[in-house]
């Protein structure tokens, strides 16, 4: 048995935002930088709960106090991000975005796959997506993207972001107690890349599609933006390279303060910590 290397506490906390008047091109009045974003929001409410349920699996299994505690403010937290991506993703109904035709193929495929695949493999999934999301919500915070968005959504992103920081080694320790399993992990990271590389791209493409912009008039429009490190290499090569590593753990990535920098510098504050995880 690895020993649990999860030490940040975990704290779900409520944030109270109207998405009323978000624009229809929130991030950096951009289509395209708007529909990618977007593309990965929609994903979120479905995935998260999944997430809550692969862990939830073997919370019977887990004596070990700490990350005991640790997972509940887990769950707590995913639980308050699938309810507010579910606020924020009925906006672009009412924006005229249509979204459920994709929503409704992402939740029936991802539900078969959850429902053929081995408990401990969702759990190795879910070990991998969420150092994914470690790693997208580092990149919204070091790269600025959050300071070109919609006031409403930074302060949604910016809550979400620190939180997936905060409890970025839960599943992953989780895995470690239930099977340690150098391939059981790596069959994780083949599947959790998969699905939401997969996913996240139709998604987007889409929403590109409802903006009439190809693929290609969208490669040319990111083109003309600020230089920057690309999602692809940022979040999806830098992870695989890091996660393949035999002795990887997610606290290895130095994050623990930069959301709190990040909102320090920009005179923002958290939402307030609820005093017991639900
Ligand atoms: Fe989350
Ligand atoms: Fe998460």
């Amino acid at each position: 048995m690895t020993a649990t290397k999860s030490v940040t506490p975990i704290v779900p906390r409520d944030l109270d935002v109207d998405f009323r008047a978000v624009p229809r091109h929130w991030l950096a009045s951009n289509a395209t930088v708007t529909a990618i974003a977007n593309g990965v929001n929609l994903l979120f409410p479905h995935g998260e709960r999944f997430f809550v349920r692969s862990v939830k699996h073997f919370l019977g299994e887990i004596d070990d106090p700490a990350l005991r505690a640790a997972i509940k403010g887990f769950f707590g937290q995913e639980g308050r991000h699938a309810h507010a991506h579910d606020e924020f993703n009925q906006i672009l109904r009412t924006q005229g975005v249509e979204i459920d035709r994709f929503l409704e193929r992402y939740k029936r495929i991802s539900s078969w796959l959850e429902a053929h695949l081995s408990p401990k493999l969702n759990l190795a999934i879910t070990a991998a997506a969420e150092h994914f999301t470690a790693i997208l919500a580092e990149g919204a915070f070091s790269q600025n993207v959050l300071d070109k968005a919609a006031p409403e959504m930074r302060a949604l992103l910016a809550w979400h972001a620190a939180e997936e920081i905060e409890h970025k080694a839960v599943a992953f320790d989780v895995l470690q107690k239930v099977d340690p399993s150098y391939a059981l992990r790596i069959a994780g990271l083949v599947l959790g890349t998969a699905i939401l590389g997969g996913f996240w791209a139709w998604g987007a493409l889409m929403l590109l599609d409802q903006e009439q912009l190809t693929p290609v008039r969208a490669w040319r429009q990111l083109g003309r933006m600020p230089k920057r490190d690309p999602i692809v290499r940022r979040v999806f090569v830098r992870g695989i390279r890091q996660y393949l590593a035999r002795g990887f753990h997610p606290s290895q990535n130095a994050t623990e303060r930069i959301a709190a920098d990040w909102m320090a510098a920009r005179g923002m504050v958290m939402p307030g910590a609820r005093s017991e995880a639900a």
